[in-house]
């Protein structure tokens, strides 16, 4: 065998042996997919395994007021940090790439660098962002946003998952004080350049690695209809308010502004109440997730739903009252870096923009220079147990990173 040959069996069992260990942690065996929702026992369990690795390989983890972990080769204190990392928190029943992948090849990424001899002369961090699906308090990238200013802390700690329990509440349970989350300025000042590796999660890419160039404008609506809840049997067609009929119209109404402007809208979340079958509901609250290359279009598109469900809520008879859960307005990834990555992969890399949020995004967003790495998804899909990244794939992007992190940290 050629010592190409040797070292490629090494990264590949290097990966096998670091993802399975990821793996088990928040499977659900019925499903096949994840749910790792953000400070849940499985969650925990991830971070565990964060903490348990990082110390492994000598890093120095802590913990930001937010609730996000950092681990750092070198001293942080030192400023110019390039900082690596992604999440371990999943939507419900989500795939197993999707932030793990980025968090296991950082950590693969600096034994690469570290078995190269490679000594940085600028300190290197790996982070975990929490609740960056925002699957359980509603509000996407929250580690990041905390971090960066982008989320008041007031409306954070009040924010409640589908069981009432409020952020504050699962904080202080995981013990960490609510009362000290907020933006970290100096925290953010010492990162020199951040550089988040993640699945691709749409059909994108048709390399192995590709870099970003920015993420779509973005957003999530609560729509609560209410009603009147009465007998499904008893109750006459025309004397029904069903806030169901709204909501469902409501579904369609968003599908079809989409398609006419060209922007995505998706209503993937219900909760009915009292959710019987043979009730007429009192209330529904739909979930608007809505997405657009320009923030024009995103606009009108939210605008269009929001005046054609109103009418159409006074046809029911029912309400219809709108909250806005998160926006994230569209980024242009830094272009220097964006460029120092392609030079550093080679001039063939693809650079292609994203429909998906990221934590790198928020930081953009917060003036920190900031790019992506794309690892390609055979399938495209994504947010679902199908989710697939082949071992070869995952090898060339853990390869890439080293590549990345040894050019902007020596
Ligand atoms: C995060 O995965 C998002 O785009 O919602
Ligand atoms: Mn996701
Ligand atoms: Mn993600």
């Amino acid at each position: 065998m050629s010592t190409v040959e040797s070292e490629a069996d090494a990264s590949r069992l290097a990966w096998r042996s670091l993802w399975s260990s990821l793996a088990p942690i928040g499977r659900d065996p019925a499903s096949g997919g994840y749910v790792r929702l953000s400070w849940s026992p499985a969650d925990l369990a991830a971070r565990d395994w964060f903490v348990t690795q990082a110390e492994a390989r000598g890093l120095a983890v802590e913990t930001d007021r937010n609730g996000n972990l950092w681990a750092w080769w070198g001293d942080p204190a030192s400023g110019g940090a390039v900082v690596t990392g992604s999440h371990l928190d999943s939507v419900p029943h989500g795939g197993a790439f999707d932030g793990a992948l980025g968090v296991v090849s950082a950590l693969l990424a600096v034994d690469a660098l570290r078995s190269r001899a490679v000594t940085p002369q600028r300190p290197v961090g790996i982070v975990v962002f929490t609740e960056e699906e925002g699957s359980r308090f509603g509000v996407a990238c929250l580690g990041s946003r905390l971090l960066t200013g982008a989320v008041d802390p007031e409306r954070a700690r009040a924010l409640t998952d589908a069981t009432g329990t409020t952020l504050a509440q699962a904080l202080a349970a995981a013990g960490l004080d609510p009362a000290s989350i907020g933006p970290e300025p100096d925290r953010l000042a010492r990162i020199g350049s951040f550089v988040e590796l993640h699945i691709e999660q749409g059909r994108g890419l048709a390399q192995p690695v590709g870099v970003a160039s920015g993420i779509w404008p973005h957003g999530r609506w609560r729509l609560q209809f209410t009603g009147e809840g009465n007998h499904a049997g008893t109750t006459l067609m025309a004397d029904r308010r069903d806030p169901m009929l709204t909501a469902a119209f409501a579904v369609l109404a968003a599908n079809k502004e989409a398609r006419l402007l060209g922007g995505h809208a998706t209503v993937g979340r219900l909760s009915v109440h009292p959710n019987a079958t043979n009730a007429v509901p009192e209330t529904v609250t739909a979930w608007l997730d809505a997405r657009a290359a320009e923030q024009s279009t995103l606009d009108t598109l939210v605008a269009n739903v929001r005046r054609r469900v109103a009418e159409r809520a006074e046809r029911d008879g029912t309400t219809v009252e709108v909250a806005v859960e998160s926006v994230s307005p569209a980024v242009a990834f830094d272009a220097a870096l964006r460029d120092r990555l392609v030079a550093t992969l080679g001039p063939d890399t693809p650079v292609l923009g994203t429909a998906a949020g990221h934590d790198a995004g928020v930081l953009a967003t917060a003036g920190v220079p900031a790019a992506m790495l794309f690892v390609r998804n055979p399938t495209g899909v994504s947010h679902s147990p199908a989710e697939h990244v082949t071992d070869d794939d995952c090898v060339a992007g853990v390869a890439a990173l080293a590549r990345v992190l040894e050019d902007l940290a020596c």
